[in-house]
């Protein structure tokens, strides 16, 4: 295969359900001429309250998923399954691997000049430790204080995004961190930017925000720049989107978190010749 026939091929993300197209939207933007392919399994979200056990075997079917379309690169766009199942991927796939940790923690130790950091994301992500963990192995003088918020995640599916009841709750998850005089708050979850504004309101704009999925797309274009993977072509890409089940507010919810229409979104089957 020639190089460029291989840029050609698309990325392949996945997550735990719709969260993951924040992440596609910030890839779509710094690398517009990728072809992606995502699989979101909606059958079986949330993965945030699940152990680590379950949430490693999910991993692995949903890479086989995402290797059936000859993808490049797979990026892990589920901040809980970057967290406890990066290497399950990684095992699984012998193309570049990228998962949302490294280049939030990354993004956030940049940031902090009081070398103190807050990480918020899922039950699992939180008990992950995985942040604190890539955090203080980039700089062991930084502290991490992390709060797992898990009602976020319906929220922003709601699209209460600045409603009076989502506010109440952000004070509430987030007064801790405020008392350990946080400069920098890692958003650890893929749901998590939509919520941005009310966010940095609670924290009356006094902390830097790092949308983690962000970080990530920038990750990845150094990646492919510097494989050659980086796809020349300056067609307008082919999207295609795969779920495990088909919810009726798919579309509408999707729209809102990849910020333009999906176009046709298939169900798939993790058995080979199984639902269309
Ligand atoms: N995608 C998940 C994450 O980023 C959030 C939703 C879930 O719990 O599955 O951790």
């Amino acid at each position: 295969m020639t190089p460029s026939t291989t840029a050609s091929r698309p990325i392949g993300v996945f997550d735990s359900g719709i969260g993951g197209l924040t992440v596609v939207r910030a890839l779509l933007h710094h690398l517009p001429h990728e072809n992606v392919v995502y699989f979101g399994d909606t059958a079986r979200v949330p993965y945030g309250p699940k152990s680590a056990q379950v949430v490693r075997e999910y991993a692995a079917q949903d890479t086989d998923i995402l290797l059936r379309y000859n993808v490049k690169a797979i990026i892990i766009a589920c901040n809980t399954v970057s967290a406890v199942a990066l290497d399950v991927v990684q095992k699984r796939a012998k193309v570049p691997i990228m998962g949302v940790i490294l280049p939030g923690a990354e993004a956030a130790v940049k940031s902090t000049s009081r070398k103190r950091i807050g990480v918020i994301g899922t039950q699992g992500t939180i008990k992950s430790d995985a942040y604190t963990h890539a955090i203080r192995q980039l700089d062991p003088s930084i502290r991490v204080f992390s709060k797992a918020c898990p009602l976020f995640v319906p929220l922003a599916e709601e699209g209460w995004t600045s409603h009076k009841a989502t506010e109440l709750i952000a004070k509430e998850y987030l007064f801790p961190l405020t008392l350990e005089k946080i400069d920098t708050l890692v958003l650890g979850c893929t749901h998590y930017p939509l919520l941005r504004d009310v966010i940095g309101d609670v924290l009356h704009h006094h902390v830097t925000l790092i949308d983690s999925g962000e970080a990530t797309a920038l990750a990845v274009k150094k990646l492919l720049e510097e494989t050659g993977l980086r796809n020349t072509s300056t067609q307008k890409p082919r999207l295609q989107f795969f779920v495990s089940d088909v919810p009726d507010k798919f579309m509408e919810i999707g729209e809102r978190f990849l910020g333009q229409k999906l176009g046709r979104v298939q169900r798939v089957s993790f058995e080979i010749g199984g639902a269309p």
